[in-house]
């Protein structure tokens, strides 16, 4: 027992402790990572990016962490919608796309589910986002069983999305992991010239009373965009 403690510390000495690049917690987990890059805002093991940086798609590049395979990347909401008053939108598919084989980047990416950016609410902390890139068996990416028909174009097809059950159906290996965190600081308008008080509005420390009444207001916001890509989430 002492000697393979022993041993393992040492082994760990010769090629550096293995870091998961996945959340803490998050399963499946690697310890390969891949580029992610919202414009020139490198996301690198669970940073904090700006909310405005991640309008649009990130770009993504594998070189050798990965071979010629197909690829799936893919992008979760791992707080949705309320971090830790409410996960149960989580994990929230943000994107999905297909690399055929060959390809190492998103330059050969075809979107499955578009990109749609981060939309954390106010107030409930940062949300963290994860990006897995997954090694596709097929030569042509297709929807898995049970997932064939989806379009992703609805919101609702995007809530609490089955990823195990994605992976194993499409026998889809995780390969390599990203993640960052994003959060809408901007301060509730008080409007008010004079010293605040308590009914003003407190971006960090919501009330459970207010929980409700936002989450609220998120599904019926929700429901109203089911059609466009975007979301509040
Ligand atoms: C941040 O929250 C404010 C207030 O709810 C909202 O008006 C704004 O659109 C949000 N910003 C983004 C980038 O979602
Ligand atoms: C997909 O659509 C086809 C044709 O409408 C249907 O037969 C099949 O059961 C659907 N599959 C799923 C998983 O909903
Ligand atoms: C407060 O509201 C008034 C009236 O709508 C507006 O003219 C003013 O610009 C606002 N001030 C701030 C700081 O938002
Ligand atoms: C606090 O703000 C509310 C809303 O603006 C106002 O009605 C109330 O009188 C204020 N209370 C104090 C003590 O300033």
């Amino acid at each position: 027992m002492k000697f393979s403690v022993i041993s393992t510390v040492a082994s760990l000495a010769i090629v550096g402790p293995a870091v998961a690049q996945t959340p803490p917690g998050f399963s499946p987990a690697t310890t390969k990572t891949f580029t992610v890059k919202f414009g020139s805002t490198a996301v690198t093991g669970g940073n904090a990016v700006k909310l405005e940086d991640t309008a649009v798609a990130p770009t993504i590049d594998f070189g050798d962490v990965s071979d010629n395979s197909a690829h799936v990347v893919t992008m979760l909401d791992l707080d949705a919608p309320m971090g830790d008053a409410d996960r149960s939108y989580s994990p929230l598919l943000h994107w999905l796309a297909s690399i055929p084989a060959g390809g190492k980047s998103s330059a050969t990416a075809k979107d499955v589910a578009p990109y749609a950016g981060p939309q954390p609410p106010v107030g409930y902390g940062p949300h963290r986002y994860v990006l897995l890139l997954l090694t596709d068996p097929s030569a042509d990416f297709h929807l898995p069983p049970g997932f064939e028909n989806q379009t992703y174009s609805d919101v609702t097809s995007r809530l609490a999305f089955p990823l195990d059950k994605f992976l194993a159906a499409g026998n889809f290996q995780v390969t390599a992991a990203n993640w960052f965190t994003t959060e809408n600081t901007t301060a509730t308008s008080t409007n008010s010239t004079g010293p605040t008080n308590s009914s003003t509005t407190s971006t960090s420390a919501p009330v459970t009373a207010g929980a409700s009444s936002l989450q609220a207001s998120v599904i019926g916001a929700l429901f109203a965009l089911m059609s466009l890509p975007i979301f509040l989430l």
